[in-house]
């Protein structure tokens, strides 16, 4: 149970490309998902990817299965440890919605994503996942593979009068 230092926006290792996981089932990746687990927890965020705490591989967690206080008006999404990812647009629909990032705090910024994606990856098992989904499941999906990339939100932020401070632009979330 370790809640882990996040990195902030500026730090050149949330720029990297991740390397994808080699070996499943071991206790160092399942050591990795527990303070995954417990920093995004502590943070209330709606998910978490292994480069924000500074681990240079392609694991992603989100989800919790219930609803998220910093995105009260979302759909649940289940649950989920995503390693290995690869996101596959389903048709060319794109749906603009507000993004914020546990290593952009503060600041919340509309944001382009695909609206429908079929994503494949791994469990920490090794197991094979390979769900199609929409809306804020795929947006939270999107985003958290960016991180993978070394894509953060703001990069993705077309219009820039829709960017701002949490605290203005939503104050009940504060
Ligand atoms: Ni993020």
């Amino acid at each position: 149970m370790t809640v882990r230092t996040l990195l902030k926006m500026g730090d050149s290792r949330l720029l990297q490309v991740a390397k994808p996981v080699t070996e499943f089932n071991t206790e160092a990746l399942d050591q990795l998902i527990a303070d995954m687990d417990d920093t995004m927890a502590a943070a209330n965020g709606a998910g978490l990817a292994a480069p924000q705490i500074g681990v240079d591989l392609q694991v992603v967690i989100f989800g919790t299965g219930a609803p998220n206080p910093r995105y009260p008006d979302a759909p649940i999404v289940p649950r989920t440890v995503l390693i290995n990812p690869v996101i596959t647009p389903m048709g060319d629909e794109e749906e603009e919605g507000w993004e914020g990032c546990l290593s952009v705090p503060g600041l919340r910024g509309r944001v382009p994503r695909w609206q429908r994606i079929r994503y494949t990856g791994f469990d920490p098992q090794g197991n094979a996942i390979d769900r199609t989904v929409d809306s804020f499941h795929a947006r939270v999906v999107q985003h958290e593979c960016d991180h993978l990339k070394g894509v953060l939100y703001p990069m993705r932020v077309r219009d820039f009068t829709q960017f701002g401070f949490t605290e203005v632009l939503f104050p009940q979330l504060v």
